[in-house]
């Protein structure tokens, strides 16, 4: 699916070193887009993304600790200034980080999910800001079914974030449409992805493919194509949506 709106725009994807993130930043390429190609970890994982985007299109890598300010700040900047702007911001980075049920969970733990997915979005966001307005871009915030759920044994801090992902991705639609400014969240089911394989056991991921009306767990392509879609002119009347992409797992009317 070609999106001829797409070609030649910015795009930052945060923690496109691996998983969904680099499936984002490859498509967006596809399209002709200039992509920023962003890690913290995994420098292996984004150069391979660019490598892949550079088949297609052209980018850059990009590196913060998405919970630090000042790194965040600075990544944004560099990215605006080689690419000549922003148009569109893909808030993807984000984990589970460890399996921590209420019980036990520690402060350091809790504090450190809200960090990694909460905190990491109003950063990137706030920062890309002034960008967006200048191209009246778009934001997809990637949020996650356990923020319908509650999340699976030990993730319920995590679902909790995730919640608030889709939360404020209402809350900055609100503030930001006077900007011209759409924000859209995805939410992905199970996705197959260096996530699960560190998180849920294989048995585990077999299981939840049984149970998914769709009879399969999610790929990273699976999501990256909604992304696409919400980030082009074909969603230009669409703010403050999400788009549940699990495969029939958990539907709500
Ligand atoms: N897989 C699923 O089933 C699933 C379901 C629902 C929602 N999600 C969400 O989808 C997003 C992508 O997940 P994935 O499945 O693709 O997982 P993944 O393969 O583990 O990728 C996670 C990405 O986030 C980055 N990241 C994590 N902590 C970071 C930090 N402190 N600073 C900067 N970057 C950080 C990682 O960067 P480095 O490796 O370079 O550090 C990596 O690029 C996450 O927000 C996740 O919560 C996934």
């Amino acid at each position: 699916m070609i999106y001829e709106d797409l070609k030649g725009r910015k795009v930052l994807v945060t923690g496109s070193s691996s998983g969904i993130g680099s499936a984002i930043a490859v498509m967006f390429s596809e399209q002709g887009c200039f992509v920023g190609v962003h890690y913290f970890r995994t420098k292996d994982g984004a150069q391979r993304t660019l490598e892949q985007v550079n088949k297609k299109s052209d980018g850059i890598l990009l590196h913060a600790d998405m919970r630090d300010e000042k790194q965040v700040n600075e990544m944004v900047e560099h990215f605006a200034e080689v690419a000549g702007g922003i148009d569109i911001l893909v808030n993807n980075a984000g984990s589970l980080i460890d399996r921590q049920p209420f019980e036990t969970a520690t402060v350091e733990y809790h504090d450190d999910v809200y960090a990694t997915n909460v905190r990491s979005v109003l950063l990137a966001t706030r920062s890309a800001l002034p960008y967006l307005k200048k191209s009246s871009g778009n934001i997809v915030n990637i949020g996650s079914v356990a923020g319908h759920h509650g999340g699976g044994i030990g993730s319920g801090i995590y679902a909790g974030a995730k919640a608030a992902v889709a939360t404020e991705t209402i809350s900055m639609a609100q503030e930001f449409a006077k900007y011209g400014i759409r924000v859209n969240s995805v939410l992905p089911g199970f996705i197959e992805t260096r996530f699960h394989e560190r998180f849920s056991s294989a048995q585990r991921r077999k299981e939840v493919a049984e149970q998914t009306p769709l009879g399969r767990n999610g790929t990273a392509e699976d999501i990256a194509k909604v992304v696409l879609f919400l980030a082009s002119d074909a969603a230009g009347f669409i703010t403050g949506e999400y788009i549940a992409v699990n495969g029939g797992l958990y539907m709500r009317a």
